[in-house]
C-alpha cells in the first residue's frame, strides 16, 4: 500500500499544473523567449539563473557559473538540486573543443547484485526507492569542484558567497513548490522519522532559509571537495545514513571521483550533436533515435502529425530495447558504442518498419552487434559571453531523492540505486527494463537517461539543451531538437510543444494530456498503436538556449515549470 502511495505521488509530479494547449495549428505564429545579446544561464528557478548570470557579469566564465548556478539549485530547488545527488555536464569551448563529466552516484562498497530482492527473488522497490538503503554515493560536490579545477577562472569564494548569501536568505515559496512539499510531507516524516525543514506548514510566497545548509557551503569554500568527502560534513553524512539503515560508508565517500569522459558525437542532417556518453544512455539512444529518423522527410509529414510520430515511435522503440540490454557503466561493461550508432547496423534496425501498422514491442528485442569492436532531476544551460556552453543535467532520481534529509548539513540524498536493474527484466521507477549490463555491483555507476546536449551548425555552438523527466528525458530533448530543426520554431516553442514519448516497453505510446487531436490518435490506434493519453502527466521539463543567425542568444525556458531564462 505505502508503494502505491509511492508511487502515486511519484506521479504528481508530473502533473501538470497549466492545460498544454492544443497542438500548433498552420498558421504558425512564432512566440520567442528572453533574447540577449552576450550570455545566459536558463534553469529550474529564478534565483540560480540569477546568480549564475551574475557570475558571468563579474567576469566568470560558463564553468564558474556552473559551479554557482549548481549549487544555488541545491538552495532553493531542493526536489532536485541537492549535495546529496549526481548528474553529468557536456561542455564547448569558444575554440570548438568537447568534452563532458560524469559525476554520477555510484553503488556503495558493500552493495551487491540482489540487495533489493526478496526470499522468492522479487525486487521490493520500497528498497531501491525510499530511504536510507536507495542511496547512492553522491557525486555533485566532487563534479562542481572537478569543473572549477579544470575550467574556473574565479576563486571558489567569489563564486560561492552569492549562493551561502541565498540560503540564509532564503528562497520564495512558488505555487508548484508548495504543492510538492505538501504531497511528500507524509513520507517525509515517514523516512526521517522526525519533522524537516520541508515539512513545515507553508503559504506560497513564504521563505524558507536553509542556515545549515549555509554553514555546509562556507565550510565547503573552506575545506574545499575533501570537506564533503572526508571532512565534518561527510562524517555528518554518513552518521545519519548508517542511523537510518542505509549501508554508505566514510570508505565510500573518501573513494568517489568524478569522470571525464568522451561524450557521444554523431550527425543529423547539417548538424553535429554532442551528448552524454555512457553511464548515461542519453547520447548514445538520442543518436540512435535521430540516425533512424533521418532518411524520412518528416518536415514535410508535419510537426505532431500521424507519419512523423510514426516514424519517431518506431526509432524509439527500437533505441529502448537496445538500451536495456547493451548499456550500463563503461568501466563495468562494454558497450558495443560504434555499432549501436552506425549508419548501416540503425538502417537495418528500420528495415521491417512500414507506415501500414505498428511494430509489436514483443517483436523486437535488442538488434544483434556482429563481432566486438575496439573497443527528480533538473537541467540548466549556460552560454558565456566568451562563447563557452554547457548543458548540465543532474539528479536526486525520484523527488526529493530519497527522502532522507541530514538536518545537520541541510540535504536530501538521492535514491539512485533504483536505476540500476535489480533484476533483470523487471521495470524499475520509470519502468525501464534492464539486463546484466546495468546490474548492481560495488562501485558500479547505475545506467542514466539524462541527456545534457549541445548542438552545432556550420561548425559553430547553435543549441544547448537538456531536461529532467526519467526515461522520458531522451524523447523530450529529441523532440526539442526537432522542433527547432525541422519543424522551423523558435527556442521557446520548441521546449512547449506538446510531446509524446515511447519506450519500447511498457508497448504505449504517452501522449501529453489534452494537446493532441482526437482523429490523430484514432488514426494511430487504427494502426496498432496503443495510446495513453490519461495519466496527466507532464512529459520532461526541458530548458535550452539556441543561438540566433545573428549570434544573440535565445533562452527557452518550459512552461511547465517555474523555470527562466536570465541574461545580458
Ligand atoms: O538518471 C536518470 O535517468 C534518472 N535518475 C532521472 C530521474 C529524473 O529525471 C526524475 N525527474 N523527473
Amino acid at each position: 500500500m505505502k508503494y502505491i502511495l509511492y508511487f502515486f505521488l511519484s506521479a504528481l509530479f508530473f502533473v501538470s499544473c497549466k492545460t498544454t494547449p492544443k497542438e500548433i495549428t498552420e498558421p504558425y505564429r512564432p512566440v520567442r523567449g528572453l533574447i540577449t545579446q552576450e550570455a545566459m544561464v536558463v534553469s529550474a528557478r529564478e534565483e540560480a539563473s540569477k546568480i549564475g548570470t551574475a557570475i558571468l557579469k563579474n567576469g566568470g566564465n560558463a564553468f564558474d557559473a556552473m559551479v554557482a548556478t549548481e549549487m544555488a539549485l541545491a538552495v532553493s530547488y531542493p526536489f532536485a538540486g541537492s549535495l546529496g545527488g549526481g548528474g553529468f555536464m557536456v561542455y564547448r569551448k569558444t575554440n570548438g573543443e568537447t568534452g563532458a563529466l560524469d559525476f554520477r552516484e555510484k553503488a556503495p562498497l558493500a552493495a551487491s547484485k540482489d540487495m533489493y530482492l526478496d526470499e522468492n527473488g522479487d525486487p521490493i522497490p520500497e528498497k531501491s526507492q525510499l530511504g536510507a538503503l536507495a542511496i547512492g554515493v553522491p557525486g555533485t560536490v566532487a563534479g562542481v569542484f572537478a569543473v572549477h579545477e579544470k575550467f574556473g577562472t574565479l576563486p571558489i569564494d567569489e563564486i560561492l558567497t552569492p549562493v551561502v548569501d541565498l540560503a540564509k536568505r532564503g528562497f520564495a515559496i512558488t505555487e508548484k513548490q508548495k504543492k510538492r512539499f505538501d504531497n511528500y510531507k507524509d513520507l517525509f516524516f515517514e523516512v526521517n522519522q522526525d519533522t524537516i525543514l520541508f515539512a513545515k506548514e507553508y503559504k506560497v510566497g513564504d521563505t524558507i532559509k536553509n542556515l545549515k545548509l549555509a554553514e555546509t557551503l562556507k565550510r565547503i569554500i573552506l575545506n574545499g571537495k575533501a570537506e564533503f568527502y572526508e571532512g565534518e560534513t561527510g562524517k555528518k553524512l554518513v552518521q545519519r545514513i548508517q542511523e537510518h539503515g542505509g549501508i554508505i560508508t566514510l570508505e565510500d565517500l573518501s573513494k568517489y571521483e568524478a569522470q571525464w569522459r568522451d561524450p557521444i558525437r554523431f550527425k543529423y542532417r547539417d548538424l553535429s550533436i554532442i551528448s552524454m556518453s555512457p553511464p548515461s544512455s542519453g547520447g548514445v539512444c538520442l543518436a540512435q533515435i535521430m540516425k533512424m529518423i533521418e532518411p524520412y522527410d518528416i518536415s514535410k509529414y508535419g510537426h505532431n502529425q500521424l507519419k512523423t510520430i510514426q516514424v519517431i515511435t518506431e526509432a524509439e522503440r527500437r533505441a529502448y530495447a537496445d538500451r536495456s540490454f547493451y548499456l550500463g557503466d563503461p568501466d563495468f561493461t562494454e558497450i558495443p558504442i560504434d555499432s549501436l550508432i552506425s549508419k548501416t547496423y540503425l538502417s537495418n534496425r528500420m528495415a521491417d518498419f512500414s507506415f501500414d501498422s505498428a511494430t509489436a514491442s514483443s517483436e523486437i528485442n535488442c538488434g544483434s552487434i556482429t563481432g566486438h569492436e575496439s573497443d527528480e532531476t533538473t537541467h540548466y544551460s549556460i552560454v558565456d559571453q566568451f562563447g563557452n556552453a554547457i548543458s548540465v543535467t543532474i539528479t536526486l532520481n525520484g523527488a526529493y531523492g530519497s527522502k532522507l534529509y541530514v538536518p545537520e548539513v541541510g540535504t536530501f540524498l538521492n535514491n539512485e540505486m533504483d536505476d540500476f536493474s535489480a533484476k533483470p527484466g523487471v521495470p524499475n521507477m520509470f519502468g525501464l527494463i534492464g539486463a546484466q549490463a546495468n546490474a548492481i555491483a560495488p562501485e558500479k555507476r547505475m545506467l542514466s537517461s539524462m541527456t545534457p546536449t549541445l548542438v552545432e551548425k556550420d561548425g559553430k555552438l547553435w543549441m544547448s539543451v537538456g531536461t529532467p523527466g526519467g526515461s522520458t528525458i531522451i524523447t523530450s530533448v529529441l523532440q526539442t531538437i526537432l522542433n527547432v530543426k525541422d519543424f522551423g520554431m523558435t527556442m521557446q516553442d520548441a521546449v512547449n510543444a506538446p510531446r509524446f514519448h515511447h519506450q519500447w516497453l511498457p508497448d504505449v505510446v504517452v501522449f501529453e494530456p489534452n494537446s493532441f487531436d482526437n482523429e490523430l490518435l484514432d488514426n494511430l490506434r487504427a494502426k496498432g498503436y496503443n495510446i495513453n493519453e490519461e495519466q496527466s502527466r507532464i512529459i520532461g521539463k526541458v530548458d535550452g538556449i539556441l543561438v540566433l543567425p545573428d549570434g544573440a542568444l535565445e533562452g527557452g525556458a518550459d512552461k511547465r515549470g517555474d523555470d527562466m531564462a536570465v541574461g545580458f
